[in-house]
């Protein structure tokens, strides 16, 4: 495998640590950031586990070990201490524009040539650019379980330059995974127009058009969707889509407004799989 340059991500939960798979198993080092020694410890050993899982699947690329690939990970809580040829960072801490600035800013200074990539699911990769060199940063918008999905939503702000943008194009090629180009809009492409037909799945429910299950499979078999609406609302989560739903009607206006439905169901803890009922029982 070609040795590709030196790239780190900061923040090893749910996406950290998968983004930091995909990243090695690419071919490059990775050094991994978080915020303290056992936090640390924890998010090492979920990239480690995730290899292992995608080697007895036959997933690592031909000739590598998941040894050879945890060989290249380098764990580290200090951010201000980065390989200076670092070429590539991506944080995927929590969902705060402060904290994405704090971590980002370090990096920046760390990294003098890097490209600073946000995985922000919603926040405006502007406002995270505002004391930042803007040239460089980007949104690097992976999905959810990182190895297994094919998209990355890249999120253009006026500032981003077009070799941060190219640079960023080559990197998903080299993940194997496709890449789209968005403007810096609130929901992107993605959760706008996906959230856009959970909420109008949900109101029809609300107004006794169909069932869940009629409305999924009408989607699934009328429209070649893999999975329909209201399932993937519960796989997402009710919580998550109703946080975005209110985000996306401050940002865009009245049409997300979430449905009484939504709320009164997470209001009753009714989240979805994770909590075993939502639209469908996953109990
Ligand atoms: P998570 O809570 O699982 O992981 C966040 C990690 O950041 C934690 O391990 C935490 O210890 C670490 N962290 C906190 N402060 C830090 C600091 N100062 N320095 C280094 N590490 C620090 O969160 P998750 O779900 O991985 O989300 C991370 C980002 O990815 C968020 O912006 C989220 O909106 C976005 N995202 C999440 C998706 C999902 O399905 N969970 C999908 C796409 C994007």
């Amino acid at each position: 495998m070609d040795a590709r340059p030196t790239t780190a991500v900061i923040g090893g939960g749910t996406m950290g640590a998968g983004i930091a798979h995909v990243l090695l198993a690419a071919g490059s080092p990775v050094v991994l950031v978080e915020a303290d020694g056992s936090r640390l410890d924890a998010a090492a050993q979920a990239v480690s586990t995730s290899l292992d899982g995608a080697a007895q699947r036959g997933k690592l690329p031909e000739g590598t070990t998941r040894e050879d690939l945890v060989a290249r990970l380098t764990p580290t809580t200090a951010v201000d201490e980065l390989p200076a040829d670092t070429a590539l960072v991506v944080e995927a801490v929590p969902e705060r524009v402060d904290v994405k600035q704090t971590v980002l800013g370090a990096a920046a200074r760390a990294c003098p040539e890097a490209v600073l990539a946000s995985n922000t699911s919603s926040l405006s990769i502007g406002a995270i650019a505002a004391e930042l060199p803007g040239e460089r940063v980007i949104g690097m918008h992976f999905f959810n379980p990182v190895p297994a999905q094919k998209l990355v939503e890249l999120v253009v702000h006026p500032g981003t330059s077009e070799a941060t943008t190219q640079a960023c194009r080559d990197w998903v090629d080299a993940l194997g995974k496709t890449s789209i180009v968005v403007n810096d809009a609130p929901g992107f492409a993605t959760s706008r127009l996906g959230l856009t037909v959970g909420l109008e799945a949900i109101r029809m429910v609300e107004e006794g058009v169909a069932s869940p299950e009629d409305i999924d499979t009408g989607m699934q078999l009328g429209y070649r969707w893999p999975m329909g609406p209201l399932r993937l609302t519960d796989v997402v989560g009710l919580d998550v889509r109703l946080a975005i739903a209110e985000h996306l009607t401050q940002e865009l206006g009245p049409r997300f407004t979430p449905p009484q439905l939504l709320r009164d169901k997470v209001e009753r803890g009714e989240l979805g799989q994770k909590s075993g009922r939502g639209f469908y029982d996953w109990s």
